[in-house]
């Protein structure tokens, strides 16, 4: 069977990556899909977020990555033949925002399911958003809730534009 784990991941975080490991187990293959949320405007490029995910699940072999962009996520997934969503849950605002995009998501195709899997209690406070925060505060606190390929994107990225404005 083959599941999609769509998100924004902007950036992926520890908490992500908990779900991640979590649903790979019960599926043959589980694609972690980077979608476009038209209420989100977002700090990382698709194809950074891409890199970052393949990097930090590089050791899962049933985990595919993609992105689909302009599309549906009920006609990706119809798409790539998958049977299931996974989502994850930490509280009652992603309950409310994940139960209308459920409902809307099975009115528009029924056979396909939506599994949720509950935050475990070390990520339950987790956010990107939160995360983007600390990064354009120059935290270095968010190393704290991310894996460790967005460090070195941002180093890389840092080190490039210190090149670049000195030549
Ligand atoms: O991490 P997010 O921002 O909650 O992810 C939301 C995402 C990308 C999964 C959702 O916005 C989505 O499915 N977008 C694709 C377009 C779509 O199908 N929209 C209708 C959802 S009911």
């Amino acid at each position: 069977m083959i599941a999609i784990y769509p998100g924004s991941f902007d950036p992926l975080t520890d908490g992500h990556l908990n779900i991640i490991q979590r649903a790979a187990r019960f599926f043959h293959e589980l694609i972690v899909a980077v979608g476009y949320n038209p209420r989100k405007r977002t700090m990382f490029s698709v194809e950074d977020r891409v890199r970052i995910i393949r990097a930090a699940t590089a050791h899962i072999p049933n985990v595919r990555v993609e992105s689909f962009t302009g599309e549906l996520l009920v006609n990706y997934a119809r798409r790539r033949g998958a049977q299931v969503i996974v989502k994850g849950l930490r509280n009652v605002d992603d309950f409310r925002n994940e139960f209308q995009q459920y409902n809307m998501n099975s009115r528009l195709a029924p056979g396909l399911e939506t599994l949720f899997f509950l935050a475990d209690s070390e990520e339950l406070f987790v956010s990107s958003s939160l995360v983007r925060e600390m990064i354009v505060q120059n935290s270095r606190d968010y190393t704290l809730f991310v894996p460790v390929e967005i460090e070195t994107l941002l180093a890389e990225e840092s080190g490039s534009s210190e090149k670049a404005g000195r030549s």
